[in-house]
């Protein structure tokens, strides 16, 4: 410290001097630049006093004539209080901090300013796919030929190496099976053909070890008739289970209008009213001991709850926490819009819709006006999910509910909305509706999609289903060819995906199953010459893992509950797993893409659809790469024309596909090279920036 203190008063004295000598000192002319002036004034100044001092002749070195060696310290101190460098410093260090707080402030405005990369914040149910096991025919263990929960268990790895996240399985709980086990006679037990209580929790409790979640299926509108409480229900009008059921008197022929299909003559005289049960005929039967009609929306067998009891609200709430405290994850919601039914039971005809070549007897003859979605109806599923909502609060976790709607053409937007408001979303089935022999062209694949997102209510998630156990298989509807560019669908576009068992390999349906090894009650109700109508075995024939007899691994026994489908040698999980090219290849990797930002939390843009190319991109940005998804859903082969919108950039690798043009890797040029052959499918990943 005191070196510098000393340090400074030397300085402070050299000015001094310096200031003087340079007062009385001419300055060398022509400089205009003062500084310049200055230094090399002194400069002269000095040699010509030591000249005079040394009395000798020095000769005069002329400015600047060697390159400028500096000055000494004492020079450079004598000038530096000047008040022009004292000014020079002070505006140097001005601007120099100046500036350093506006970097430093710009800095902190763009970090504030600049659009975030958001925090993942979506929960399992939106970043899984839902991949439904129907249990009968997934996986035999014990060789009676149907499929049970140790066949489920033993199969798990194979849905770990799929790289789906979450099961949904239909009914595994006791049942008569009249309806496959959607008329349950135990809500709290497992049916034996499936397995027992501890084999269940078994399951559960290696799927979550595995990180696997389990969404069970909830039935709550019908039972069985052969469930306890249907039982004493029948027996009287005042027995404590009386009114757990929809029990209705007799419509009476004397004082009101009765159809003339009916005869009023007989006990059982004529039911309520016209409505219909979905799987064909008046959804009401009379009861010889009760002498009144029950309500049954399905199979005579599976009669229709009472939800205006109080006590049947509480019964099914309390059979939702019992399977939330086995670890269950969520819930499927089974035929949920007809929970509730108009009570004015005897006025409430539903009006025809007049839709043609459908017979009276059919559920599309009427309009359903009074028995479906109705205020109660919301009212019940919105305990539901108020009764998993408390329950994922305690237990910390988010418990996640689909309900089953199909949306028909008189569903208004309103109700559609209601449905996202008391579940995590109703199943979208538009695809499941719209996609077939008749939509081939990237139009109509462009119009399904573009519809069925604009019925999502804002700030709402979407979903995609192609297939489930109600309804055809994709692969049949639209050719096996095209499975792939179908997947792709289903889990390259946002939202959740569900897949249904099979889908992955693109397996068919049995188009030859005859009347007698039907088992569907839909198919069984029609007959053998109409059978094929309505039933739904063709697309809920075993798993088929391998080319192995009897059973394609399914089962040891040659005689399955639904004959294997004829191809299984073809088509099988054992054969693709060695395909590169195969369905099963390509699910995988679109599985594995799905994973991705882009494709979880980044926007769509719908390409123009061609007549045999549909594509879209999905683009999250913040650093992640874009991805371009082009399918031929045609018959002809086509070259993909670039739009803007959809890919900026012109060039990107090969992530996925399925066909055989490309190669994983290769670099193509997004507007030149994607010629795609019928039901091939490409997805690029590129970069707009
Ligand atoms: C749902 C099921 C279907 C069942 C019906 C009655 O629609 O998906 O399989 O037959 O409900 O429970
Ligand atoms: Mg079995």
């Amino acid at each position: 410290m005191m070196k510098e203190h000393d340090y400074g008063k030397e300085t402070s004295n050299v000015s001094l001097t310096g200031l003087r000598s340079l007062s009385t000192e001419e300055p060398a002319g022509g400089h205009v630049n003062t500084a310049f002036t200055a230094d090399h004034g002194t400069e002269f100044a000095n040699s010509k006093a030591k000249e005079v001092e040394a009395g000798e002749r020095v000769e005069q070195r002329p400015l600047c004539s060697k390159p400028y060696a500096g000055m000494s310290k004492e020079e450079l101190l004598q000038f530096s209080q000047k008040p022009f460098w004292v000014g020079l410093r002070w505006a140097g260090f001005i601007t120099f901090w100046l500036g350093f707080f506006a970097i430093v402030a710009a800095v902190i405005a763009l970090i504030v300013l600049e659009e975030k990369c958001p925090e993942e914040s979506l929960d399992w149910w939106q970043t899984e796919v839902i991949y439904q096991v129907y249990p009968r025919s997934f996986q035999d263990s014990d060789g009676d030929g149907v499929g049970d929960l140790k066949g489920v268990s033993s199969r798990l790895d194979y849905l770990q190496e799929l790289g789906i996240g979450t099961i949904w399985m239909n009914p595994i709980y006791k049942s008569p099976m009249k309806d496959f086990g959607y008329d349950v006679s135990d809500y709290v037990d497992i049916d034996p053909i499936f397995g027992t209580m501890e084999e269940f929790e078994h399951l559960l409790g290696i799927m979550h070890e595995k990180g696997l979640k389990l969404v069970m299926d909830f039935v709550p509108n019908h039972s069985s008739d052969q469930h306890p409480w249907f039982v004493e229900s029948r027996k009287s009008r005042d027995n404590e289970y009386s009114d757990y059921y929809v029990w209705v008197d007799k419509r009476d022929c004397n004082t009101m209008s009765c159809d003339t299909s009916c005869s009023g003559n007989q006990p059982q005289g004529c039911p309520p009213n016209n409505w219909l049960s979905v799987p064909r005929g008046s959804a009401w039967k009379w009861d010889q001991t009760r002498q009144q009609y029950y309500l049954h929306t399905y199979l005579a067998e599976q009669p229709d709850l009472n939800f205006n009891n109080p006590k049947v609200v509480k019964e099914m709430q309390d059979i939702l926490l019992f399977w939330l405290d086995k670890g269950v994850d969520g819930f499927r919601l089974d035929a949920v819009s007809h929970i509730h039914e108009d009570t004015d039971y005897y006025n409430k005809d539903e009006p025809p819709s007049n839709k043609p070549n459908i017979t009276a007897d059919d559920y599309k003859y009427l309009k359903h006006i009074y028995t479906l979605d109705l205020p109660d109806t919301i009212e019940r599923l919105r305990e539901f999910r108020q009764v998993m909502n408390e329950y994922g609060t305690t237990a910390e976790k988010h418990i996640f509910s689909v309900n089953e709607v199909y949306i028909t053409e008189y569903t208004d937007v309103e109700t559609i909305t209601k449905h996202y408001d008391v579940a995590d979303m109703p199943f979208n089935f538009d695809l499941i509706g719209g996609l077939g022999p008749e939509c081939h062209t990237g139009a109509c694949i462009y119009g399904l999609v573009n519809t069925s997102l604009g019925m999502v209510p804002e700030g709402r998630w979407s979903n995609w289903v192609l297939g489930n156990h109600d309804e055809g298989r994709i692969a049949s509807k639209m050719g096996g060819t095209y499975e792939s560019a179908m997947n792709a669908l289903l889990l390259l576009l946002p939202g959740t995906p569900t897949t249904y068992y099979g889908e992955e390999i693109g397996m068919l349906d049995h188009g030859s199953i005859t009347f007698n090894e039907t088992r569907d009650p839909r198919g069984l109700i029609l007959g053998p010459d109409r059978y094929q109508e309505h039933s739904r075995d063709p697309a809920r024939t075993p798993m088929q893992w391998d080319s192995s007899e009897p059973s394609a691994g399914f089962s040891t026994n040659p005689e399955t509950w639904l004959p294997m489908h004829p191809d299984y040698k073809t088509i099988n999980v054992q054969l693709q797993v060695m395909i590169d090219n195969s369905t099963l290849n390509t699910y995988k990797a679109l599985v594995a893409l799905r994973a991705k930002r882009s494709f979880q939390e980044g926007d769509l843009v719908l390409a123009t659809p061609t007549d045999n190319l549909f594509a879209f991109s999905r683009n999250f940005k913040h650093g992640e790469p874009s991805y371009l998804c082009v399918m031929n859903v045609g018959y002809e082969a086509e070259l993909y024309a670039s739009s803007e919108d959809v890919t900026a950039n012109n060039e990107g690798e090969v992530v996925v596909k399925y066909g055989t043009r490309f190669k994983i890797g290769d670099k193509i040029k997004i507007d030149e090279q994607i010629q795609l052959d019928p039901g091939e499918l490409v997805v690029v990943e590129f970069y707009f920036y």
